[in-house]
C-alpha cells in the first residue's frame, strides 16, 4: 500500500509529526485547485451548539414518565428533524472510561509505521488499517488514517486486524462495543418513542440484527488545513453513527440550514449523527446530515465513530407509520444500502439521492 498520511508528515528516524512544508497534490481540494474557494470554504466558520441531550431521561417508550422525561424527548426530535445530531451526556460510560478508550487509539496510532504496518487492511478489503480508499487515479485524497474494524455482533470480528498492542486494546474495545449496544438501543427506541411510535419499530425492522463497525480516524498534523480535507464533505451511509470525538481537538463541522459550522467538544459526550438508513426508515423526518472534517495545522487529531447498520441483507424502506396521505413516501426500498452508498460516493454524487422516488 501506498504510504499513509501519518508517513508521510512523519521524519523518518525522529518523532516529529510533521515535515512537509506542503500538502502534495493528490490531497488538494477539487475547489483549490479550480480556484474556486471562496466563502465558508476557505473562511471563518462559526462555532455553534448542537442540542445536548441526557440520555438518562430519554423515556424509552410511551408515555412519557415525567414533564422532565416528555420535554427532553421533544429537545431530541427537534434535534433530529433539524440538525440530524445530537451530543449524548449521561449515556451511561464514565469519563474516564472513555479517556481509556481514547488512550488505546492514541498508543496505536502512534507505534512505529511497522507494527502498525501488521494490521494493513487488504486490497478491496473494508477491515484493518489503511487510508482513505483509492478508487480512482483522479480522485482527491482524505488527510486521514484510519484503522476499521467490525466489532458487532462478535462472531464476525476478525481478530487477526484487532491490534495486540497496547495490550488493552482488544479488551476495551470489546466493553466499548457492548456499552455502545445500549446505547444505540436506547436511541432507536427514543427515535421511535418521539414519533409516537412502538419504541421497537426501527429494532425490529432490522430483525434483531445491528451490526457495529469501529472507524478509528487520525488526522495528523496538517502545514495547510485550509488546501485539504480530513474527511470530504459527506452523509454518513449507515442508520446512526457515535463519534468519541479528540478531548482537545476540534474539527468536526456540520452543514446547518446551508453554512457550515463548527461544533463544540464535550469531552465527556457522545455525538450521535443521523445515517441515511435512518433518514430512509422515517421516510425523511429525521435528517442524516452533511458533515466534514478539517484537520488541525497545529495538532494531530483522533476520534472514534462507531457506525451502527442493519444487516446488509435486511431490506429497509419507509415505515408504513410514516407514509401517509400528507406525507407520501419519499425512498424506495433498498437492499445492501451501503453497496449503493459507494458506489454513488465514489462518483462524487450523494447516495441518499439514488434511492429517492
Ligand atoms: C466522521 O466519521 O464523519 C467524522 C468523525 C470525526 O472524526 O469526528
Ligand atoms: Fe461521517
Amino acid at each position: 500500500m501506498q504510504k499513509t498520511v501519518q508517513e508521510l508528515v512523519t521524519v523518518s528516524n525522529g518523532d516529529r509529526d510533521l515535515d512537509l512544508e506542503t500538502v502534495p497534490e493528490r490531497f488538494i481540494r477539487e475547489a483549490v485547485k479550480e480556484g474556486q474557494q471562496q466563502g465558508a470554504e476557505g473562511g471563518e466558520v462559526p462555532l455553534v451548539d448542537v442540542p445536548v441531550i441526557d440520555l438518562s431521561l430519554l423515556p424509552l417508550s410511551h408515555p412519557p414518565a415525567s414533564p422532565e422525561a416528555d420535554a427532553e424527548l421533544q429537545s431530541f426530535h427537534r434535534a433530529l428533524t433539524s440538525w440530524g445530531c445530537i451530543q449524548v451526556i449521561n449515556h451511561g460510560m464514565t469519563d474516564a472510561f472513555l479517556d481509556q478508550v481514547r488512550e488505546v487509539a492514541k498508543v496505536f496510532f502512534s507505534l512505529p509505521s511497522e507494527e502498525k504496518r501488521r494490521y494493513l487492511r487488504a486490497d478491496n478489503g473494508i477491515e484493518g488499517y489503511g487510508t482513505d480508499m483509492v478508487l480512482s487515479d483522479h480522485q482527491v485524497l482524505d488527510w486521514n488514517d484510519r484503522l476499521s474494524l467490525f466489532v458487532y455482533p462478535e462472531d464476525c470480528r476478525k481478530l487477526e486486524y484487532w491490534p495486540q498492542i497496547p495490550e488493552t486494546f482488544r479488551e476495551i474495545l470489546h466493553e466499548y462495543t457492548l456499552k455502545l449496544r445500549d446505547t444505540v438501543d436506547a436511541v432507536f427506541k427514543a427515535m421511535a418513542t418521539s414519533l409516537n411510535l412502538y419504541s421497537n419499530l426501527f429494532l425490529q425492522a432490522f430483525r434483531g440484527k445491528v451490526t457495529l463497525i469501529a472507524r478509528f480516524n487520525y488526522y495528523p498534523q496538517c502545514p495547510r488545513p485550509e488546501l485539504v480535507y480530513g474527511l470530504k464533505p459527506h452523509a454518513d451511509g449507515s442508520a446512526i453513527i457515535v463519534v468519541l470525538p479528540d478531548r482537545e481537538v476540534g474539527g468536526l463541522q456540520f452543514l446547518k440550514d446551508d453554512n457550515w459550522v463548527k461544533i463544540p467538544i464535550i469531552p465527556h459526550a457522545l455525538l450521535i449523527n443521523v445515517g441515511d438508513q435512518v433518514e430512509i426508515m422515517s421516510n425523511g423526518v429525521f435528517k442524516s446530515p452533511m458533515h466534514r472534517v478539517i484537520p488541525s495545522s497545529d495538532h494531530g487529531r483522533i476520534s472514534l465513530a462507531m457506525f451502527c447498520a442493519p444487516d446488509a441483507e435486511e431490506e429497509i424502506g419507509p415505515v408504513s407509520e410514516l407514509v401517509d396521505e400528507s406525507r407520501p413516501r419519499l425512498y424506495k426500498n433498498v437492499k445492501d444500502y451501503p453497496k449503493i452508498y459507494f458506489h454513488h460516493y465514489q462518483q462524487g454524487k450523494r447516495p441518499i439521492d439514488a434511492v429517492k422516488l
